[in-house]
């Protein structure tokens, strides 16, 4: 939700300013604006895309070498050029940009209307700009310790920059339930700030992630950092491990595609080094040193939102199975407002691809609160969930950048794969034998993945073309494939619009039937494992009513391939690592029809990939 950045040194800021803002359009792309100081302040900003931004300035005057830059997912204020950031303060000194909300903007500006502030836009972002104003003013205070006084009487969520007209050597930044991190530049006192290290990676690899409720501010090329409550903190500098090319679209059309083909690589490195095939052994440092809570767990509780809540849901059907302990899953948004039960002798998983999940977030200092065990599933390094969980393990999915998951659940189901054998063998629920066989099986599955990708492709397009114009389409899976119905219907109406459902197979006749009819296409998840003859049957109950079936069939299967319209056929594997294959050709399928649909397929309306807002 808004992406932030910030700039100064030597050089001059804009073009990391478009380049960066270019890398966190992921965060949202209602509008986009720069601010620039050099000597005098000069505010471009327009509502569309950052390359609506960059046509606006050409042959404008860009230069300076403080900035600040903002792409907006709207909160406050419809998407237009007056709401887009930055915003100024009443006397135009001080220029602010803000990712979040602030909760409590209206009675601030109430009192600022009072003393006399007008605002120009409908922002919440607005009234800080004049609060800190105000404060400075009032109190004779410089700018840093205004911004401080200011967040204080702050209730809400927010990560800001701040350049100040009169002080042409400052940068000010600041976080509080929005991400932030710092660069250190390669020059003296040159220093970049951002939402996440993207931006930054291309010229340093040197970073601190600020924490909560943390204000930074460069002045005279010196980085201090104090916490709101004004105590100095130590900059923690973390070495970047993001290579560029894994922020880059190297030579597919989209994003999403390249993330598409990268899972062979990414459920590898989910996986990678995490368990020995030969002594049956895992090398999760979460397992080990949770061990004996994780023997005494009565229940598990999964939180997420979107795809993560679809992993979440595979995770429970893996852990149930497995190791044989009750899991509730939970969308972390509601989970947080109903006053839940939750235990100390709970162990609470939130599953995240960005680890900035307002919902999620807010679930798990919940459960914190309630002295339960945190445990985070995440694949951004630095992020919120990593650092207030007690535990965890990382996605290795690597940078995702197309707004629609796709590499990230399927690393995330890996994960769930290994937390719930890993836990099944610590409380004794696996024998070696059969967790051999998952290892081995394991094992196969990015060659598998690999294989899926190479044949379906022709499928998938050819079934694309035929269906691209529908207005609805039906996913049904059973036991483990019932959530990858959930993503597949989640995939397509993200990024084709089209309206799509995920039901349980067996549900269909329980209301999704009546919709079926000859121009209905039910895509149906139908492996040679589980349940297949029940599924088989639901087919039959489809096509007797004339719907078009796409069955995701085990490769070889020729009852299914009989009464089918199409099918998509993937390697056989253990009924538990079914998703990891099945989920491939939905995504392509729904990639296809979205380009075929001339969508924004990396950037579908109205959505963000970092959702930091409740
Ligand atoms: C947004 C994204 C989804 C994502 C969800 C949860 O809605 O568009 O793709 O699944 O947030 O995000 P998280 O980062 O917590 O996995």
């Amino acid at each position: 939700m808004c992406g932030i950045v910030g700039y100064i040194g030597p050089d001059q800021a804009y073009d990391f300013l478009i380049k960066g803002l270019q890398r966190l359009e992921y965060r949202g792309y209602d509008s986009a604006g720069v601010a620039l100081l050099d000597g005098g302040l000069k505010v471009y900003k327009t509502k569309g895309k950052v390359s609506d931004l960059v046509s606006l300035t050409e042959g404008k005057d860009t230069t300076g070498s403080i900035g600040m830059g903002h792409t907006r997912w709207a909160t406050h204020g419809e998407p237009n050029d007056i709401n887009a950031h930055p915003h100024l303060s009443q006397s135009g000194d001080l220029c602010i940009i803000h990712n979040g909300i602030i909760e409590n903007y209206a009675s601030l500006k109430e009192v600022l209307l009072e003393r006399g502030h007008e605002f120009v836009s409908d922002t919440d972002t607005e009234v800080l700009a004049h609060l800190i104003e105000d404060i400075r003013e009032n109190e004779e205070v410089d700018v840093f310790e205004a911004v401080r006084l200011a967040l204080n009487e702050v209730v809400g969520a927010y990560a800001i920059v701040i350049i100040s007209k009169n002080d042409p050597d400052l940068l000010i930044g600041a976080r509080k339930g929005s991400p932030m991190v710092i660069g250190h530049g390669k020059h003296e006192g040159e220093y970049y700030i951002a939402s996440d290290a993207t931006p930054i990676v291309e010229y340093t690899r040197e970073v601190t992630y600020m924490e909560e409720g943390e204000i930074a501010m460069v002045k005279d090329g010196q980085l201090t950092i104090k916490t709101i409550q004004n105590i100095e903190k130590t900059p923690y500098i973390h070495k970047l491990e993001m290579t560029l090319d894994a922020i880059e679209k190297g030579g597919y059309d989209h994003f999403m595609l390249k993330e598409i083909y990268e899972q062979p690589k990414s459920i590898y490195d989910s996986m990678r080094g995490r368990f020995s095939q030969e002594d049956l052994t895992f090398a999760m440092q979460s397992l080990r040193e949770y061990e004996t809570k994780i023997r005494n767990l009565k229940r598990i509780i999964i939180v997420g939102c979107g795809t993560s809540w679809h992993a979440g849901l595979v995770g429970e059907y893996l852990i149930e199975e497995f190791a044989r302990l009750p899991v509730e899953v939970e969308y972390a948004s509601e989970f947080r407002y109903r006053n839940p039960i939750i235990n100390s002798d709970d162990l609470v998983i939130a599953i995240s691809q960005s680890g900035e999940t307002a919902d999620t977030l807010a679930a798990l200092e919940l459960a914190k609160e309630n002295g339960a065990t945190l445990y985070g599933v995440c694949n951004v390094v630095g992020s919120s969930i990593p650092r207030i969980t007690h535990a965890g393990a990382h996605t290795h999915a690597g940078p995702e950048i197309g707004v629609a998951s796709t590499k990230a659940f399927t690393a995330q189901v890996t994960v769930l794969t290994l937390l719930a054998l890993g836990i099944a063998e610590i409380r004794g629920q696996i024998t070696k034998a059969r967790l051999r066989e998952m290892f081995t099986e394991l094992e196969q599955i990015p060659g598998k993945v690999q294989k899926v990708l190479d044949s379906c492709a022709d499928k998938v397009l050819e079934i694309s073309e035929k269906y691209m114009n529908v207005q609805n389409f039906l996913y049904l899976g059973r036991g483990y494939n019932f959530p990858v119905a959930l993503e597949g219907a989640l995939k397509l109406k993200e990024i084709s619009y089209i309206h799509a459902e995920g039901y349980p197979a067996a549900e269909m006749k329980h209301g999704p039937i009546a919709l079926i009819d000859e121009n209905m296409p039910v895509v149906v998840i139908a492996p040679k494992r589980g349940y297949y003859e029940k599924v088989f049957s639901n087919i039959q109950e489809i096509k007797a009513r004339k719907g078009q079936v796409i069955a995701v069939i085990t490769e070889g299967d020729e009852k299914i391939k009989s009464i089918a319209d199409h099918t998509i056929e993937i390697p056989d594997t253990e009924d538990a690592l079914v998703p990891l294959l099945a989920t491939i050709p939905l995504q392509l399928l729904s990639y296809h029809i979205a380009v075929m649909r001339n969508c924004n397929v990396d950037q579908p309306r109205n959505l963000a990939k970092s959702v930091t807002v409740e």
